[in-house]
């Protein structure tokens, strides 16, 4: 495919399909291009080994949408999901945000659609509304207070105890954090479809063949998960849980990609990750599609073409960027 095609295909494809020449040395390749266009690659957790091992930063939800904020790169490659990228061009409207492949989505940014949102915030007017980090630009132009999973408790509690509060997306979180907060909060009924899908039976066989592991897990699995968890937190939480603690053998319900940075931090643990009910991939272990979609082919190609850009319409962003940045002054 020559270039104009593959420009054109874009939207339906998500990625610039053209071929990578076979004889370069992609690493290289894609360190040239950053240090020629001065970019900074930001990496989550879920990304592929590679991925990780080759990025400028890598980190948790908050700690990428704060590396967004304060970098003076001319160009953000986000590997990572739609949403976190949308988060990094609403920060920097003058840079040039990349995303290896539109289609890495979120199917709990999917989850809440904007024209349902507005109607329901508009049946609660008295609400204050606080959102996950994982939702689209107009979620967040709807939204008073962003979170992520790691300041979500830190959040909700600066928000005086006479208000009323919508927590969205996710419902697992929300449950959690009504727990936790002792707030009764209005939830919105979405959920992540890799975190929703851990089995309590696969986890407990696991636990009966270590039954000296530590149950990890992150607060967007299902109250079930969550009863016989040892320590629920962020992304960056569980690699702190793990580094930290004196055990020896840990079971993981989250997205496997983080075993990665877990097994570099703490190389002489066991780390055994929590398998879906259903294993499609056959790894016994949760992978999320979307944030899988990403490639060093993709990474070297939209680098190289400086395709696909994410971009945000000004009149959204500037509304969009009122709740991101209420978070990140509470951070
Ligand atoms: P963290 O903020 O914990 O990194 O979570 C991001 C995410 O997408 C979890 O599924
Ligand atoms: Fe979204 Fe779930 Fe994937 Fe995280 S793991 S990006 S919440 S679908």
């Amino acid at each position: 495919m020559n270039l104009q095609k593959a420009i054109e295909t874009l939207p339906q494809k998500g990625f610039l399909d053209l071929d990578v020449p076979k004889n370069i040395d992609l690493v290289k390749e894609i360190n040239r291009l950053r240090q020629e266009k001065n970019a900074v690659i930001l990496a989550h957790y879920y990304q592929v080994a590679e991925i990780q091992d080759i990025a400028d930063f890598v980190g948790d939800s908050l700690a990428l949408a704060q590396a967004a904020a304060k970098t003076d790169a001319d160009i953000i490659l986000f590997a990572g999901v739609h949403f976190m990228a949308e988060t990094a061009k609403i920060l920097n409207p003058d840079k040039k945000v990349l995303l290896p492949d539109l289609l890495a989505g979120c199917s709990l940014a999917e989850s809440a659609p904007r024209e349902q949102f507005e109607a329901f915030k508009k049946q609660h007017p008295d609400h204050v509304v606080v959102s996950y980090v994982n939702t689209s630009a107009d979620i967040k132009a709807l939204t008073d207070i962003v979170c992520t999973s790691s300041n979500a408790e830190k959040i909700i509690n600066s928000i005086p105890k006479d208000k009323k509060i919508i927590f969205a997306p996710d419902k697992n979180l929300g449950s959690y954090l009504i727990k936790k907060t002792g707030r009764d909060m209005l939830l919105w009924d979405g959920a992540c479809e890799v975190h929703e899908e851990f089995s309590l039976e696969k986890i407990l066989a696991l636990k009966a063949e270590y039954p000296e592991a530590k149950i990890i897990a992150h607060p967007e699995s299902r109250d079930y998960i969550l009863n016989i968890a040892d320590y629920i937190g962020s992304t960056s939480g569980l690699l702190k849980y793990v580094q930290n603690s004196d055990a020896k053998a840990f079971i993981i319900a989250t997205e496997s990609g983080i075993l990665h940075k877990m097994a570099q931090i703490a190389p002489d643990k066991i780390l055994i990750p929590a398998p879906p009910q259903h294993d499609e991939t056959g790894c016994a272990c949760a992978e999320c599609p979307y944030m899988k979609r990403n490639t060093l082919e993709k990474i070297y190609l939209a680098l190289n073409y400086e395709l696909p850009e994410v971009n945000v319409e000004e009149e959204l962003r500037k509304k969009a960027l009122v709740s991101i940045e209420r978070m990140l002054e509470l951070s």
